[in-house]
């Protein structure tokens, strides 16, 4: 039986940088979560005996949100509901799910790196056929939905058994319960060569990745120990859980400095890595050296030829624009294709799509490929290690002569979260009103060249968008950038990108804060940051 409910909107439904996200007390009103869902089935069209693949990070109220999503897909007249197993799908497996089983679209459950637990974060998300994030058109119309929305349909029925692989049928509609590993960890195995990282492993290169008590726990076991032979406890933190055990699951130096401080112990392990709560973010680590998300990009994409996915070459790299023009020098060298887009994945789906960009990544810990539609945790811890097989170097090595190639960009992100909403969108105004003037204006021995706020118009569909960050350019290369976040629950969060091109070899080798400390004393000049903020320092430094 169908159930109609009558429902009325909630404020604030608007997808932001990666779906919906809200604590989870929020989630849990009556109706939030089914308004949510209705609001999306409402803004598709042609899914009728089509199927839904559904599945989440297994973060705090996934598994009552699946039961919800199973029910009004059968409701809606989905014919099929494609489960990973106790509702487990890492957002990239999900896009590969989608993508070989030839499904409608997916619906993901996820805060991605953000805490977990009844106080913590909770998101959903809904990816389109090619297994990448909904474009702007889609979630505009979701938002639009959500604030007249009236009536939802679920289906009176019991809970469905996420536990047990295999197919049932509740209302009608097919719900099959799939092994959330086995399809992701064969397309790692067709894509990078296995027999070579073995090889190393047996060999003595000592690699662990540290899963953060989130989604890739299961993933990396199966690749790493049982498909490569790595030592069993080579992945840590292995089991996914509600609340991450407490872990904030965002790979990055300060919340992945455990894994940070073991690499760099003297008899500690060659290679480390870490992902986040759903899977799609990486951090790499090698001996000495901590590799920033924009050179391991431009690194994956000048060495790409290694990995057998990869051999015929790739056509061109994707970056968004605040990630580091580190790889605009690799594709400039290799005379491919080089595109610069907003933040956020769903950016790359079309030149992904069109064959224009084979890899592309972001600053913010996200790598990937044409391989699926969304960034790729694993893919690139993969792709690191069939380098360092395939190259017989360590990390440092190969991190250094890049540089040596290429030349530097020395780069880092300082955040400042939770800011008073209403001061960081002054702070944003400010710079917004100030880029008539700006071109012209030093600070110190920096000169501001161009200013900016960055607006992109796809080159596919042709579809603008506007507002995506401040950016002043200074004579030489060097650039500031001023956003803020799309992704977070509390207040505001300002985001500064710094950056600076060295070309000179025998400075490669200064701290970062340093080398841009300049730049870091331009950006509180110009943007008014301690001012307006109110806050002395960021509170994470990447
Ligand atoms: C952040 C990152 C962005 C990434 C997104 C989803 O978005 O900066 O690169 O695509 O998370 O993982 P933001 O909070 O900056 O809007
Ligand atoms: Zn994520």
């Amino acid at each position: 039986m169908i159930n109609i409910v009558p429902t009325t909107p909630f404020e604030g439904q608007k997808p932001g940088t990666s779906g919906l996200r809200k604590k989870v007390p929020v989630f849990a009103q009556t109706h939030y979560a089914e308004n949510f869902i209705q609001s999306i089935f409402d803004s598709l069209e042609g899914f009728a005996g089509q199927t839904l693949v559904v599945g989440g990070d297994g973060r705090y109220y996934n598994r009552e949100v699946i039961q919800k999503v199973i029910k009004m897909a059968a409701a809606n007249g989905f014919g099929k509901v494609m489960v990973g197993q106790g509702g487990i799908l890492s957002t990239p497996a999900a896009s590969n799910v989608i993508r070989k089983y030839k499904a409608f679209g997916g619906i993901i459950l996820s805060a991605s790196h953000n805490p977990g637990g009844p106080n913590e974060d909770f998101g959903i998300k809904y990816n389109i056929g090619n297994g990448g994030p909904a474009p702007e058109k889609i979630t505009n119309a979701v938002y639009a939905r959500s604030q007249v929305i009236d009536i939802y349909k679920i289906s009176d029925v019991e809970d469905v058994d996420l536990d047990s692989i295999g197919t049932l049928d509740i209302a009608g509609m097919a719900v099959e319960v799939i092994d959330p590993v086995a399809d992701y960890a064969d397309l790692m195995e067709s894509l990078f060569d296995f027999d070579a990282i073995r090889a190393m492993i047996a060999g003595g290169t000592r690699v662990v990745v540290d899963s953060m008590g989130a989604v890739t726990g299961p993933y990396a076991r199966e690749i790493l120990e049982k498909r490569l032979g790595a030592p069993e406890g080579s992945v840590r933190n292995a089991t996914p859980l509600p609340d991450f055990g407490g872990h904030h699951p965002d790979p990055n130096l300060v919340h992945a400095k455990e894994l940070y401080d073991d690499v760099m112990s003297p008899d500690g392990p060659d290679f480390g890595a870490a992902s986040d709560g759903d899977g799609d973010r990486n951090m790499i680590v090698g001996k000495g050296m901590f590799v920033t998300p924009s050179d391991s990009l431009a690194i994956i994409a000048a060495n790409a030829t290694v990995a057998p996915g990869y051999a015929k070459g790739i056509t061109g790299i994707a970056r968004s624009m605040p990630t580091s023009g580190a790889a605009d020098r690799v594709a400039e060298k290799m005379g491919i294709g080089m595109y610069e887009t907003p933040t956020g994945w769903k950016f790359f789906g079309n030149l992904l799509d069109a064959g224009m960009a084979t890899v592309c990544g972001e600053e913010s810990f996200g790598t990937g490929s044409d391989h699926v539609r969304e960034k790729d945790g694993l893919w690139a811890v993969l792709f690191w290690l069939n380098i360092l097989a395939a190259r017989k170097q360590g990390v440092a090595e190969i991190v250094k002569e890049h540089w040596a190639e290429y030349g530097r960009n020395y780069y880092s992100r300082h955040d400042y979260e939770e800011v008073d909403s209403d001061a960081a969108n002054g702070l944003m105004q400010h710079l917004r009103d100030s880029l008539i003037s700006l071109p012209g204006q030093s600070f110190y021995d920096l000169t501001i060249e161009a200013a900016d706020d960055f607006a992109y118009r796809d080159p596919i569909d042709e579809s603008i968008s506007e507002n995506q960050g401040i950016r002043i350019l200074f004579e030489g290369g060097s650039r500031v950038v001023f956003r803020l976040s799309g992704t977070g629950t509390a207040g505001a969060t300002l985001r500064v990108y710094v950056e600076r091109y060295e070309p000179d070899a025998d400075k490669h080798g200064i701290d970062t804060q340093e080398a841009l400390a300049d730049l870091i004393a331009a950006a509180d000049h110009f943007g008014e940051i301690k001012a307006r903020t109110g806050r002395d320092a960021p509170s994470v430094i990447t």
